[in-house]
């Protein structure tokens, strides 16, 4: 292969179907959460379904992040603090290369949002606001535990928030500063990607596997609501 094929860029699938439904599936799930713990106590139901929803979308992210296909998968995009660190240096650069999937300091994001966000809907699950909507599980702990955690879904909520921004505003950096559009690629699947970074987006997982994992994790977060 000549240097010049190796440069050459093309559009190649990265992120799979599964990866995609969950971000925007997230998304809808914890706006819709929002949105209805504003919304008061008459959707208080709603507000319970989402986060359910949200939480099943999580563990399904988890397993994804082990069998799923190779740039969803945490042992491509987790990176040691020196590597964080030496990527960061670069971040100024207008013209850096494009990763194959999550770069270094993409992949802390990645985590610390799912760990946000289970600690969510794990602590409305214990959550009450003593008048009318107690979480499935409030029975299961003292009152004391029961308040602590619904101080944690409060606050964490704002953690939450702050952690959406950032991640929004990074992708909008890459975006405008870096002229590398993340966002498109969130709905195509696609990046644009020289054959040498090709390998790395390979094997993709079949549909079948992520259909199986969804329907595990659902069911886990059912069983344990009930
Ligand atoms: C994961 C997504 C979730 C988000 C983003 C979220 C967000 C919120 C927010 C912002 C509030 C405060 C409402 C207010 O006082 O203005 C709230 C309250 C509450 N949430 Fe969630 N929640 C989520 C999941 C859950 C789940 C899974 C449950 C239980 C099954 C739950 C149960 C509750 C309860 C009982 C309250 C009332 C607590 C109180 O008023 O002190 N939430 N939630
Ligand atoms: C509730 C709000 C959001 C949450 C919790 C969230 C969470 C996440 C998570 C967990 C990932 C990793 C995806 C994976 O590997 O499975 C991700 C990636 C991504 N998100 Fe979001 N997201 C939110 C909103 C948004 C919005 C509004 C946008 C668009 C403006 C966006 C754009 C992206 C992009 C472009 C990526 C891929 C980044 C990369 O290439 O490394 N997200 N997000």
């Amino acid at each position: 292969m000549t240097t010049e094929e190796n440069k050459e860029i093309r559009p190649v699938r990265v992120w799979d179907l599964p990866v995609r439904l969950f971000h925007w599936l997230l998304f809808l799930s914890l706006t819709g959460s929002w949105v209805t713990a504003e919304a008061g106590l008459l959707y208080m139901d709603w507000h319970m379904w989402l986060g359910y929803t949200a939480l099943s979308l999580v563990l399904f992210r988890l397993l994804w992040g082990i069998w799923g296909s190779r740039p969803a998968r945490f042992s491509s995009f987790l990176r040691g603090p020196k590597t964080i660190l030496n990527y960061s240096r670069t971040l100024g650069q207008r013209s850096s290369p494009r990763h194959p999937g999550h770069n270094p300091l993409g992949g802390v994001m990645v985590v610390v949002l799912l760990l946000l966000v289970a600690l969510q809907g794990g602590s409305g699950l214990f959550a009450s606001d003593d008048i009318f909507t107690e979480g499935p599980l409030y029975h299961r702990v003292s009152g004391a535990t029961s308040d602590l955690l619904t101080t944690v879904h409060h606050l964490n909520f704002n953690l939450l928030l702050a952690a959406v921004g950032l991640h929004v505003a990074a992708v909008l950096f890459y975006l405008l500063y870096k002229r590398q559009n993340l966002i498109k690629s969130m709905f195509t699947g696609n990046m644009p990607l020289t054959k040498q970074q090709e390998p790395a987006t390979a094997p993709q997982a079949p549909l079948w596997r992520a259909l199986l994992l969804l329907g595990l994790s659902a069911g886990a977060i059912t069983w344990l609501v009930n």
